[in-house]
């Protein structure tokens, strides 16, 4: 038997395994044991109620599916007065994710959630920014880092602040967000991407544009985990395509201390059940008696990560 426990910051989880935000709900517990699962993580709520985008807001693609769902959001008091009283019932450790336009409105919606029942605050920072250009705070280091400063101050629960893959400059996103107080980053979210219908020629999404998930998406995300890693102390929990054990044991040889599984649950409702059992058996396979003991277990020749010729080689 490994030891499969893991710390996230100042939190301790039984095991890595989690659900993205947005993949889950409470039902799947008629399915699994959700007991079994590492932490639980809400849908990202707004304060206001929202609708979301237009209709369709999924499309299946090569390798995954996207998605442009637009944060429809019951709103706070359904928080208070619904999930949270629900979530009593399973023993992990609740998170709660959370999302607004304005720098302001995150930091009250953070003070404002900050009651019994809830473990820590995971900041979907993927959100467009409605007082500067619109484009997602997580996508360059000064809106990170003024955001998470706020969410800082609002909260003394644990901040886990969620990054948009969506940037040429993650290790300095991350380093943004460890200094202004974030106690673990999960990287990341979803890819922009957009399909088309060839019989209608129009785009498969209502939004046009959406969220690229799943597997495709892995070996991307994995290398921002490896360059987050590098960049910053504070726990990293990758999240990008995870569909086996194998996925989570390669995001934690890459820096991370837990992983989130999201698309393949929508496919196998045991995914995550799977992905503890699996990474058991695959450290005992490795004589690791820690699961914690992949964390930055990659062995390489050290590389200079900033150096990135081979990419573009200079004229
Ligand atoms: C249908 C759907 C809804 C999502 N909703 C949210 C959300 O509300 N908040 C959020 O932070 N991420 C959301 N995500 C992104 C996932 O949490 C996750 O970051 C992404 O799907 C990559 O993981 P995966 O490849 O394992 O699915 C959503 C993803 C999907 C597919």
């Amino acid at each position: 038997m490994t030891d499969l426990t893991v710390r996230i910051g100042a939190l301790t989880l039984a095991n890595p395994v989690m659900p993205a935000s947005g993949t889950f709900a409470e039902g799947l517990g008629e399915a699994v044991d959700l007991n079994r699962i590492g932490a639980l993580v809400t849908k990202t709520i707004t304060r206001e109620l929202r609708a979301g985008n237009p209709l369709p807001r999924v499309a299946e693609v090569v390798g995954g599916m996207l998605n442009a769902i637009g944060i429809p959001s019951k709103g706070v008091p359904y928080l208070l007065e619904t999930t949270l009283p629900l979530y009593r019932r399973w023993t992990p450790p609740l998170v709660v994710s959370i999302s607004a336009p304005t720098v302001e409105g995150f930091a009250s919606l953070a003070a404002e959630i900050s009651v019994p029942g809830v473990a820590a605050i995971e900041a979907n920072i993927s959100c467009p920014n409605i007082e500067e250009d619109g484009r997602a705070f997580a996508m360059r280091p000064a809106s990170t880092e003024a955001v998470v400063r706020q969410l800082r101050a609002a909260t003394a629960l644990p901040l886990w602040v969620k990054l948009t893959p969506n940037t040429g400059e993650i290790a300095d996103v991350a380093r943004a967000a460890e200094a202004a107080g974030a106690d673990a980053l999960v990287v990341a979210n979803t890819i922009l991407a957009m399909s088309i219908d060839l019989n209608s020629f129009k785009p498969r999404l209502g939004n046009v544009m959406g969220g690229l998930s799943g597997p495709a998406i892995k070996p991307i995300v994995l290398r921002q985990v490896y360059q987050c890693a590098r960049a910053v102390r504070v726990p990293i929990i990758g999240c990008g395509g995870i569909s086996t054990a194998a996925d989570a044991a390669e995001y934690m040889l890459a820096g991370a201390s837990a992983v989130q599984v999201g698309t393949a649950t929508f496919l196998n409702s045991a995914a995550m059940i799977e992905v503890i059992e699996g990474l058991d058996r695959f450290c005992e396979a490795h004589g690791l008696s820690r699961v914690a003991d992949l964390t930055s277990g990659l062995r390489h020749e050290e590389a200079d990560e900033d150096d990135l010729s081979w990419v573009s080689p200079a004229p």
